[in-house]
Parts: C-alpha cells; structure tokens; sequence
C-alpha cells in the first residue's frame, strides 16, 4: 500500500483556516484546538520569562527569592502602565475611567501585600545561605519602583544616582521626574472643576518635591465636608487615598519581612537597613488628603459643618 492510500491514524488534525495552519484533538474528552498563528508561549514569551530565573549560588533558598523580586517588579511594571492610563483619563476629565483603573491598582497592591507571606517563609538560616552572592545588589536598585514613586508624587531626584552609568534608566527616570505627577494631575482636575487649587500648584517644575499648602487641604476639606454637592471629586480623592493606605501597607509589610529574615543588620544596598525602611513609612504622596482629614469635624444636623477642629 502506497503512503497516500495509508489511513489517517495520527490523533492530531490540521487543515488551513483564514490562511492559518490550524490543529485539531480529542484530549480527554475535549475537542482541544491550537495553531500557528499564535501559542500561549510565542503570545506570553514563556520561554525568556522561564529562563530568566538565574541563581548566583547554588542554594535552594535563592529560586524563592528570585522570583519573589520578579513577581513584584511584575505587578509593579502593571501599575506603572495603569497609573499612566488614569492620568490620561484625569487629563481629559474623565473620571469614572480614572477611578476604575484607580480601583484596579489598589486591588493590585492588596495581591502584592498578601504575596509577602511567600517571602515571609525564607529563614534568617535560608537567607544567609546565599545572602554573600548577592553582594551590593538591592532593591533599593529597582528602577521601577523610584519611576512609581516619582509617578504617584514623591519627587526625589538624588535616588536616581544608583543608575549611573545605565543611560536608559536615566532617561526613563528623569522624565518621569519631571512630568505631572497622578496627584498633579488630580488637583488639575480639582481646579478645572471649580475648587481654588492656587496657580503655582498647576504649573510648576515637576521635577521639584512637592510642597503642601493650606488652600490646597482647604479645597478637599471643602470637598469632603459637602460629598453629596462634589460626588464625583469626593470619590476620586477616596480613591486616591486607597493607593496611598495599600503603598505604605506593602512598606510596612517589606519592612517587617525584612526585619523578619535580617534583623538590624545593614542592607546589601549599604543602608541601615529596618531604621531606613522605618523611616520611608512617613513619607507621602498626597500630603493634603491625609492632613484634611485633622481640620475635619462633624456636620451639623441638616448636613451643614461648622468647620474648626471640633469633633
Ligand atoms: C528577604 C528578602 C528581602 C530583604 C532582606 C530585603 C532587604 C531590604 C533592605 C535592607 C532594603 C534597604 C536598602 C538596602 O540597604 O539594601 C531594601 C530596600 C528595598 N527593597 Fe527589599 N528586601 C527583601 C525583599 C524585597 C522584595 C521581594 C522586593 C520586591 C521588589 C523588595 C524591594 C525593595 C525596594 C523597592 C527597596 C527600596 C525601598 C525604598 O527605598 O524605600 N525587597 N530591601
């Protein structure tokens, strides 16, 4: 018998659809189908992804933490491009896009939290295994993380002094640094709609720190003291408020892993490691939506507030 009068017996088959080879197979009890086009690993680069994990010693401990600093800086690039969508949608006012991806991102934020449990099972015994490989590598090097910061608000250029000598993480880090910021933006938003957001606050140098003033705490104290007449603006700075509370979460939780696996000891990036993560849990992103909440006081029956610092 010839080849071509040979039965097809091979479980798999193929033709050609919109120009595609396309396959086709029983696989336990599904009619499963996949072609050239387009796999999962072509689609996701499984393959770079998977061989991206390269150890420097040959402790077992080490994989957990590779992947652990991957992961994040994952979800971090996530929110890097989400934070970037809610700005463009807060530049042409609108907010019920804006406060959807806002939700997004916290929601993102409580995932990274929760996932310091993972990290919190490495042993001071399992770190010290293969914590003299690491040698003066640190996330305090993590590119992505000091372009979240300077896109949230937190403006401080000395930071970007680690990546000397990388040109292309200069160039991203600068320009990050010296466009508005989400909270920039957001008191745009706030002024466009009416509330007295004073004019150097709208056009500065974005590269600067981020001063906080009076008029600008009195403008969402205003906000929040009548939510039913600003709803809109009163649900934007909840939001915004959300991703300042879940950042210094994942702080807290990073410091205390930290001082979990190491103690007091200094850092691999040459900080004093717990004292310096202590101190980042002060910092802040959007200073008078936190301050505001002090000059708040109870509203009159009849919805009206009498101001002051009453309870
Ligand atoms: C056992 C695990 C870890 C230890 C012992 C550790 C330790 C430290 C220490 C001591 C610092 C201060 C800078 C220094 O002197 O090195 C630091 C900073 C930092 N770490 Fe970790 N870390 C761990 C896991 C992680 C993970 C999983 C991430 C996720 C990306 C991460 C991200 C960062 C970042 C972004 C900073 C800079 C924080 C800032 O400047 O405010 N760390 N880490």
């Amino acid at each position: 018998m010839s080849d071509d009068t040979k039965p097809d017996t091979s479980p798999i088959q193929s033709r050609i659809e919109d120009g595609v080879e396309t396959f086709e197979a029983t696989i336990q009890g599904e009619r499963i189908q996949w072609d050239d086009g387009l796999t999962y690993s072509r689609h996701l680069q499984t393959d770079r992804l998977l061989n991206s994990q390269a150890p420097v010693s040959d402790k077992p401990d080490e994989m957990l933490f590779i992947i652990m600093h991957q992961t994040m800086e994952l979800w971090i690039k996530l929110m890097l491009h989400e934070v970037r969508v809610a700005i463009d949608a807060l530049r042409v006012d609108d907010l019920d896009r804006a406060g959807k991806t806002l939700d997004r991102i916290a929601t993102i934020m409580r995932h990274m939290i929760h996932s310091w449990e993972v990290l919190a099972t490495l042993t001071p015994h399992d770190f010290l295994t293969f914590r003299g490989y690491l040698r003066k590598a640190s996330g305090f090097q993590s590119q992505q993380y000091r372009e979240l910061e300077f896109l949230l608000g937190l403006k401080r250029a000395d930071l970007i002094l680690v990546h000397n000598g990388n040109d292309a993480a200069i160039a991203a880090l600068t320009d990050t640094l010296g466009a508005p910021s989400l909270y920039d933006e957001v008191l745009r938003v706030l002024s466009r709609k009416g509330a007295a957001i004073p004019e150097e606050k709208l056009t500065r140098d974005w590269s600067q720190p981020y001063q906080p003033c009076d008029a600008v705490e009195r403008a969402w104290h205003d906000i929040y003291a009548a939510p039913d007449q600003n709803w809109a603006l009163y649900a934007l700075g909840e939001k915004v408020t959300a991703l300042e509370y879940y950042f210094q979460e994942w702080r807290f939780k990073h410091m205390k892993t930290v001082a979990r696996v190491i103690g007091h000891k200094h850092g691999t990036g040459g900080s004093s490691g717990v004292s310096y993560l202590v101190k980042a849990l002060d910092l802040q992103f959007f200073p008078e939506l936190w301050s505001m909440r002090t000059r708040m006081s109870a509203p009159k029956e009849g919805g009206d507030y009498s101001g002051g610092d009453r309870l």
